[in-house]
């Protein structure tokens, strides 16, 4: 993958500099220097995501329903004791992401949507026509928002994702099978290319978005009263009625993830 050698080839410049092997001025233009074009930044960002989500919506919402834990749309209503479901965990990490100073902007859309709110328009339709077909990235310039715009195919990588969405009251379409493009995120951003530290500030907001969501889910555990709570710390529900922390959750993404793990690699290297 040609991302992951210039940010190691760039992380592996920086670390030199920081051993004094190159000079302070050439460290100093090297930040500012734009590395990455949005293509790929965001194709990064979703890679992440995807792999966020799947972990999400299997060794949590999979398991965790085995185990009797409920998710639902109402989540967070006082009287609801359940977990946001991989749709809402997204918009978290979204309205997460939209709060932070990275102008990044995240949105989970459809031709067939549950809610009609996600339902695609204008040119974004016409893209998501293309990526049924062929499964591949879209990138273009959203000349109305002055947004770099990039989709990427959401396919239906869980039993859970095709039963809950086939059965559900307001759906649009009730023959989802698995392996099926569901829909597809939509990821913006205002430049065309960015800088190393940019780029990282993309991917931190993401995984920080993770994290909030996450914590406002175990915030609502705290105050279930009729249901059983489960055990939080470094179980997973497959084990029993146990969730991870927040910590343990965002460890394993990183873990399932290759640039984290690079990135990993380099920082220990430092
Ligand atoms: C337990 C039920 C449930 C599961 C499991 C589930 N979804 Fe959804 N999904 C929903 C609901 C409800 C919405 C609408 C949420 C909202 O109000 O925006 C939604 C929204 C979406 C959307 C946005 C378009 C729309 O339908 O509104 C996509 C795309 C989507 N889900 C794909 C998936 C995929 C892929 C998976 C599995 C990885 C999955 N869903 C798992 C219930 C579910």
């Amino acid at each position: 993958m040609k991302t992951i050698y210039k940010l190691l080839a760039l992380l592996v410049s920086v670390t030199l500099t920081s051993c004094g092997g190159v000079p302070e001025e050439k460290s100093e233009t090297a930040g500012a220097e734009k590395v990455f074009s949005v293509e790929e930044v965001l194709e990064m960002v979703s890679k992440e995501n995807d792999v966020t989500r799947t972990l999400y919506t299997k060794a949590i919402v999979g398991k965790g329903k085995a185990q009797g834990m409920k998710f639902d749309e109402d989540w967070r209503k006082d009287d609801v004791e359940a977990g946001p479901l991989p749709a809402l965990f997204l918009r978290g990490v979204a309205t997460s992401i939209r709060k932070s100073p990275v102008p990044l902007g995240l949105y989970l859309g459809s031709d067939f949507p549950v809610n009609a709110a996600n339902k695609f328009e204008g040119k974004q339709a016409d893209l998501f026509e293309e990526i049924k077909v062929d499964q591949e990235p879209k990138f273009f310039y959203d000349e109305d928002q002055k947004l770099h715009t990039a989709m990427f195919a959401d396919l239906a990588s869980a039993g859970a994702c095709v039963s809950c969405h086939n059965d559900h009251p307001q759906t649009t379409k009730s023959d989802w099978k698995l392996g099926d493009v569901m829909g597809a995120t939509t990821w913006q951003y205002p430049k065309d290319s960015l800088t190393y530290k940019e780029t990282v500030a993309v991917l931190s907001s993401y995984a920080k978005g993770t994290v909030d969501i996450y914590m406002e889910y175990l915030d609502e555990i705290e105050d279930f009263k009729e249901s059983d709570k489960p055990e939080i710390g470094d179980k997973w529900p497959a084990e029993g009625n146990y969730l991870p922390t927040a910590e343990v959750f965002l460890d394993s993404v990183k873990k399932l993830s290759s640039y984290e793990t690079m990135k990993h690699l380099v920082v220990a290297a430092k």
